[in-house]
């Protein structure tokens, strides 16, 4: 047990009198460091918000600009230098205050005179959040990210998902999703709710990250797992190994001794492996029997794998090599998520929202439910309550963000980036042919459209096609049909873009296969 001059007054009541996780202290460069616990507040605070303790004598030891660049060195020391960090410091701050650094880390104070009160508050949390929201604008504050997988305080929703693959601990999953569908986001999420659920000791590692973006063969793909698992016995375990199956599978019965127990593989992007290996059959079978309990009566690992094409297509088609894990599709998310990444976040901020259920049904709609569409979507509307310093949100504001020229830009640049040729001209032809007197079509509408230009696609095609475009927020099913998920994304594209052109170019880049000749 700490007593209390063993760690700040204010960092006290948070985790002694309301029961915040705190980690720490650990010293760096000579400060006392800690870590919160503050995920709670559905802000942009993490699970290990970072505190650093600056005491009476470290104010008098160094001038004002010598101790921020201490106070600097100690996040980068700690890798802290994109967080918000409290620093809990015993005196008043004036003098420090030009000494911030510009951008990031962000250092928030909470000077004496603030802890003092927070000690003796009805409510710390509220005064804290005050400190906070003094010194950092609330797009800051808030939750959203759009440029890096999210887990944690920022990862909402997925709750099927996530409860499917708690629940069953010893099962192996294919999660397929599109570019940015948040595939890299829910493995994190897992493997943190594993770890917090149940700890490994000391030098054990029971869940283990792999993106094979960067592996570029099997054996490099078995390396990644040697070094990360057992990294004094690298060379034994790759040279033993050979290429023989039977010794790469040796390999996971060693690593389950070595950490105690099953371990979870989360092996991100699949596809990009697959994509380059030529046979993928002794990856999968490998995989398969480490993870299948003949031997032992319970399963040495198990792989959580994400992918989209190769992966879907391989689990599609019924190959039986894949049938060790059972894939889901990640999607939309639910209204009700949709909500608490909305309410939530802009709650805690103090924002209120006129007609909520309005504006939580618009954005749900105008962004199909796909999580980035929604972030930046949120980010967009902050920035707008920020600038012009506003508490309240109204349902007028969403036009501005859905309007913005950025906002629409993104919508195409990802269809463009992630749609391939034959989904193109699905969509093109749609566009181009029908423009606004038809909201719903049918495969059949798209066929014909596509031979009157000479191209007839293999009927299983146009069905994946039409899936896919689905599954990417571009098509929502209704019953038979199909209709465009985000309403403006024909109106953009027929007035910022050469339609007809975009049709004649992606007609010709549609792989031969996929055509009836
Ligand atoms: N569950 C989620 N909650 C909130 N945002 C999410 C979630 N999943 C994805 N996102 C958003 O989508 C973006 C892309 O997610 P990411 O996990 O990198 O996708 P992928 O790995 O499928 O390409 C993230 O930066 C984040 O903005
Ligand atoms: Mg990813």
């Amino acid at each position: 047990m700490l007593r209390d001059s063993d760690y700040p007054l204010a960092l006290g009541v948070l985790t002694e009198r309301l029961n915040f996780h705190r980690s720490g202290p650990v010293t760096t460069g000579g400060f006392q460091t800690f870590e919160v616990d503050l995920s709670e507040w559905s802000l942009s605070l993490t699970h290990a918000t970072p505190c650093i303790w600056v005491k009476e004598a470290d104010l008098l030891a160094q001038p004002p600009a010598q101790l921020m660049l201490s106070l600097r060195d100690v996040a980068r020391e700690r890798t802290w230098q994109n967080a918000i960090i409290l620093l809990f410091v015993d005196g008043t701050v004036d003098a420090l205050r030009p000494h911030v650094p510009p951008t990031t880390p962000k250092f928030v104070f909470v000077e004496r005179e603030d802890q003092r009160l927070i000690a003796q508050a009805d409510s710390p949390s509220r005064l804290m959040l005050d400190i906070l929201m003094r010194q950092v604008p609330r797009a800051q504050l808030a939750p959203y990210e759009s440029s890096r997988p999210v887990f944690g305080s920022r990862f909402f929703g997925r709750d099927k998902e996530i409860n499917r693959i708690m629940s069953h601990s010893d099962r192996s999953y294919l999660v397929l999703g599109l570019r940015r569908a948040g595939k890299t986001s829910l493995l994190k999420e897992v493997q943190r709710r594993l770890n917090a659920a149940d700890p490994v000791g000391r030098g054990q590692t029971r869940r283990f990250y792999l993106d094979c973006t960067v592996i570029d063969s099997e054996e490099e793909f078995y390396r990644a797992l040697a070094v990360g698992l057992d990294p004094l016995h690298q060379k034994e375990l790759m040279r033993e190994g050979g290429r023989a199956t039977r010794y790469r599978k040796l390999m996971f019965d060693r690593f389950y001794s070595l950490h105690g127990g099953m371990i979870t593989f989360l092996i991100d992007e699949i596809d990009r492996l697959l994509g380059r290996i030529g046979d993928e059959a002794t990856l999968l079978d490998v995989m398969r029997s480490a993870s299948s309990d003949e031997s032992s009566g319970h399963p040495k690992a198990r792989f959580i794998l994400s992918g989209f094409r190769l992966a879907m297509n391989a689990s599609n088609s019924r190959d039986s090599a894949w049938n060790f894990a059972e894939s889901m599709e990640l999607g939309s998310l639910m209204r009700s998520d949709v909500t608490k990444m909305i309410v939530g976040p802009l709650g805690g901020l103090r924002i209120s929202i006129e007609n909520q259920a309005g504006v939580v049904r618009r954005i749900h709609r105008e962004t199909a439910g796909l999580p980035h569409y929604i972030q930046l979507y949120c980010q967009g509307l902050l920035e707008l309550l920020d600038h012009e310093q506003r508490d309240v949100l109204r349902e007028d504001d969403l036009n501005y963000v859905y309007q913005s020229e950025s906002f629409q830009d993104y919508i195409l640049e990802s269809f463009k980036l992630e749609a391939i040729p034959e989904e193109k001209a699905i969509v093109y032809a749609l566009i181009a042919e029908l423009g606004d007197r038809q909201q719903l079509y049918t495969q059949r509408m798209m066929d014909d459209l596509l031979k009157e230009r000479g191209v007839s696609l293999k009927g299983d095609v146009l069905d994946n096609s039409c899936r896919n475009l689905t599954l990417a927020g571009v098509f929502n099913r209704v019953g038979i049909n199909y209709e465009f998920a985000v309403p403006i994304f024909q109106q953009i594209l027929r007035e910022t873009r050469d339609v007809e052109l975009l049709l004649e170019k992606s007609l010709g880049e549609i792989d031969i296969n996929a055509m009836l000749v």
